[in-house]
């Protein structure tokens, strides 16, 4: 069973029920960090809450929501550990898994996709990680968190 991390700014909560509902057809153990209401809040608050959450450990990805996604993953890729990915059809969904190892996954509840989120969620879930040209560049990404 996969343990899932979600949240979200007012941006994107209906998007997040739909997914929600969609992990649990697919019998996930989901943490909804919220938000639930449509008044404002600030992405990057919501975002480091979820990532030091998903850092403690247990968690096999997390999801982050905001109108676009990018302001979310902006916000997550400053947190130490954390690769999120701004993942915007099949193939990039499966990319983020396959060759980036990403560790979250950002979607805009704002954003017009051409194919429905929950496809996009199942094929970053059923997609490897593991090649080794795909570790060692990983490796990489994650030094730069070291060196600069
Ligand atoms: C909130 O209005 C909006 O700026 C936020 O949800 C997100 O799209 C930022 O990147």
């Amino acid at each position: 069973m996969k343990k899932i991390i979600i949240a979200s700014d007012h941006g994107a909560i209906v998007l997040k029920d739909i997914i929600i509902s969609f992990l649990k057809t697919k019998n996930c153990e989901i943490k909804d960090m919220g938000v639930n209401t449509e008044d404002s809040v600030d992405y990057p608050d919501i975002a480091i809450l979820a990532c030091q959450e998903f850092n403690k450990g247990g968690y096999d990805f997390g999801i982050l929501l905001c109108g676009t996604g990018i302001g979310m993953s902006l916000a997550a890729n400053k947190i130490k550990g954390i690769r999120c990915a701004q993942v915007y059809d099949l193939f990039t969904a499966e990319m983020a898994k396959a060759h980036n190892n990403a560790n979250f996954i950002a979607f805009g509840g704002r954003v017009n996709y051409s194919v429905p989120v929950t496809e996009m969620i199942d094929k970053f879930m059923n997609a490897t990680f593991g090649e080794d040209r795909h570790i060692r560049r990983v490796n990489k990404i994650m030094d730069i968190e070291r060196k600069c």
